[in-house]
């Protein structure tokens, strides 16, 4: 779908459908027959209520989409976001081919446009890659930002926020990929297409060079699989970056989950190629930094992996030596996505990252505590939990800071390694931030347990039911924040 700006009235844009965000408040500056089915009572302006009127006089569009928006001054750019998203959705269900949608007064600035442009781009996605009627050959073509008025900062805003909403759904194009389509070589040809396309330098370590460095949590979760694993490494380096801050994103790219031996119940069990959102997540965020040029080097790692239960699997009760050094006792094999993710960051650190957050789809746990809604925030520094926090607020991305208390730390003894990769019974989402802390430290971190909030059962007005694209958004907003 294109995307563009008018610096004009949205009357005067030709196009399928012009889009008017309708508040609460009232009709407003709405057109006659839109203030009409107010006075009747038929529209008010409730989120996501909407009306089409026909021939409406004074627009050269060919209708008029009235998208209930709530109310006007409790608009942030998060619900324009989400408005943007769901009115695509609603001119692609009806094969309209081009819309216009109308930002003016204080919606005519640069955080509205980017967000605008984010949801539309967003909410226009399908996961319809491999349908052989692709929507039914519904498409629409163009969504247009009318601004009664502006200048250039609203077309840098544009751009950006069409780099953004391209990155986002380039993940979840990925992540929506099935595991027999996507295993770990090919998420890694993926990676690499799109480094040589974006100008980014991408290296795919593979099994006998992961053996070589010895990164055995990460070889003993893939050795169920006829599938061989790698580490995806993405670079991007800004020309003159000063020696300082160097940005490491680690992303879990586990592309099925079946548990191992600890193996899953079946239902459900098909979601779990979604366990690489993560990764995904990770390498969509680097095609947007490619693109956006942020003043921070940074450097992507995509540990990828999957965990079967073929005759060489891994056995609960296996003790692997990790990169680190340090011996982990395999209690449950189901608790793979810890140990890749603590081999990948033990390289991350290597490769010189002075900072690093991670995305994983880690734990069921986090999504008992918080649902589907926010992300659970896990870090052990609170300068770079700020910086992360702060992005997902730019980016729409709604997070939770959770807490990692030293004494947490008695939740995870084993009698036989340095360190087991399961706790008790409680705290599950805890428990796995404080086993990836013990990789991490002391390097500054973030880790971002994203299994409630990557994939979404059920579709919503604005996002189809898949692979949500959290958390590329936040990352992209991060580097460029930097
Ligand atoms: N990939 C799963 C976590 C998950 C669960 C993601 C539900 C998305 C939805 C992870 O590898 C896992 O299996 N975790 C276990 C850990 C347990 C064995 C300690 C879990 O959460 O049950
Ligand atoms: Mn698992
Ligand atoms: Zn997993």
């Amino acid at each position: 779908m294109q995307v563009a700006l008018e610096i004009r009235p949205v009357e005067a844009v030709e196009c399928a459908a012009a889009v008017l965000p309708a508040f609460e408040d009232g009709p407003g500056q709405l057109p006659a027959p839109a203030a009409e089915l107010y006075e009747s009572k038929e529209f008010s302006g409730k989120p996501n209520e909407t009306a089409l009127l026909y021939a409406v006089p004074g627009f050269a569009a060919r209708r008029v989409l009235l998208y209930g928006a709530g109310k006007r001054e409790k608009l942030t750019p998060a619900d324009l976001r989400r408005y943007a998203g769901a009115a695509a959705r609603t001119l692609q269900a009806k094969s309209l081919a081009q819309g216009a949608l109308l930002l003016d007064g204080e919606l005519a600035g640069a955080a509205w446009v980017q967000a605008a442009v984010e949801g539309a781009l967003a909410g226009h996605y399908d996961a319809d890659a491999l349908k052989t009627e692709r929507n039914n050959g519904r498409k629409l073509e163009s969504f247009t930002l009318a601004v009664p008025s502006g200048d250039e900062a609203l077309r840098a805003a544009l751009e950006r926020g069409r780099i953004t909403g391209e990155a986002q759904n380039f993940a979840r194009d990925l992540v929506n990929e099935p595991a027999n389509r996507l295993p770990p070589a090919e998420l890694a040809a993926r990676a690499e297409k799109m480094a040589a396309e974006c100008g980014l330098e991408c290296e795919v370590l593979d099994v006998h060079r992961l053996r070589q460095l010895g990164m055995g949590a990460l070889l003993g979760v893939a050795q169920g699989s006829a599938e061989p694993p790698v580490l995806i490494v993405l670079r991007y380096r800004p020309e003159g970056a000063a020696a300082g801050a160097h940005l490491g994103l680690v992303g879990k790219g586990v592309t099925f989950d079946s548990g191992g031996l600890s193996i899953k119940p079946a239902d459900g069990m098909e979601k779990m190629k979604y366990d690489m959102a993560g990764g995904a997540a990770v390498i969509g965020a680097m095609r947007g930094i490619a693109d956006l040029r942020p003043a921070i080097p940074v450097t992507a790692l995509i540990p990828a992996v999957e965990n079967m239960t073929g005759p060489a699997a891994q056995r609960p009760g296996d003790i692997v030596t990790s990169l680190s050094g340090k011996t982990i006792e395999v209690l449950n094999t189901d608790a793979e996505g810890r140990l890749i993710l603590a081999d990948a960051m033990t390289y991350a650190a290597r490769l010189g990252c002075t900072h690093l957050v991670d995305a994983a789809t880690l734990t069921g746990a986090i999504v008992v505590a918080l649902g589907h809604l926010r992300v659970g925030l896990f870090s052990n520094d609170d300068e770079l939990r700020q910086k992360v926090l702060s992005a997902s607020e730019a980016a729409g991305e709604r997070m939770w800071h959770m807490p990692l208390d030293d004494d947490y730390k008695d939740y995870l003894k084993s009698a036989f390694a340095d360190i087991p990769n399961i706790g008790g019974r409680w705290g599950g989402a805890v428990t796995a931030a404080m086993f990836l802390r013990e990789f991490a430290n002391p390097l500054p971190w973030v880790h971002l347990d994203i299994a409630g909030t990557a994939w979404l059962d059920d579709g919503k007005p604005h996002l189809a039911k898949g692979a949500s694209g959290v958390p590329v958004r936040t990352f992209i907003e991060l580097a460029m924040a930097w």
